[in-house]
């Protein structure tokens, strides 16, 4: 069974709002993927977290580059795969530096690539509910999950308890 954390947001302010998940997760090294259909709201979180890592500046997509650069506390690497087709694909540009690299990665459509994906991450899967409702559902992957997944339920409130 996979432990996870499930809560709603009923605006975007209130996903903006939402804490950044803890180091590990948001440290060096660190990778947040996320998944949803588009506009569920992945560029929306990440904005907040990029916000509660210390970076005052624009968030936005980066679609066309693949990734944009921020300074927070740490660097936070915000990258988007809405337009890379697969890990064949990934894997001919140099995204090791991305995923493995110095910073954080924050990673919009993660899924795209799951043969790459680090094996110590946080998986953010958003559900589309209603024009202004959407489900968070975060589970944690390798050594350090369960621990972060804990370390989630003290800082994100609306936990209604996952499993
Ligand atoms: N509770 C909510 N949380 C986040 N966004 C919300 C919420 N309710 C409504 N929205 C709206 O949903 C949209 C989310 O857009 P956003 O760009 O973050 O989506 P995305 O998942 O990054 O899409 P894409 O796959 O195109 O990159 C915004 O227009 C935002 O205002
Ligand atoms: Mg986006």
């Amino acid at each position: 069974m996979t432990a996870f954390l499930r809560f709603r947001t009923a605006s975007p302010d209130e996903t903006r709002a939402l804490p950044p998940p803890p180091p590990p997760a948001l440290s060096r090294g660190g990778f947040v993927g996320f998944e949803g259909q588009l506009g569920s709201g992945k560029t929306v979180a990440i904005q907040g977290a990029a916000e509660g890592l210390g970076f005052d500046g624009y968030v936005t997509s980066p679609s066309f580059v693949i990734v944009n650069e921020y300074e927070g506390r740490v660097p936070i690497l915000h990258v988007d795969l809405y337009r890379v087709a697969d890990a064949e694909e990934l894997s001919g540009i140099g995204y090791r530096e991305i995923f493995f690299g110095d910073g954080v990665a924050l990673v919009e459509w993660a899924d795209r690539v799951p043969e790459l994906l680090p094996p110590d991450r946080l998986r953010v899967v958003i559900d589309i509910e209603g024009p202004n409702d959407r489900t968070f559902t975060v589970s944690g992957f390798g050594d350090g999950g369960a621990r972060l997944l804990t370390r989630l339920r003290e800082s994100w409130p609306q936990d209604e308890g996952g499993c």
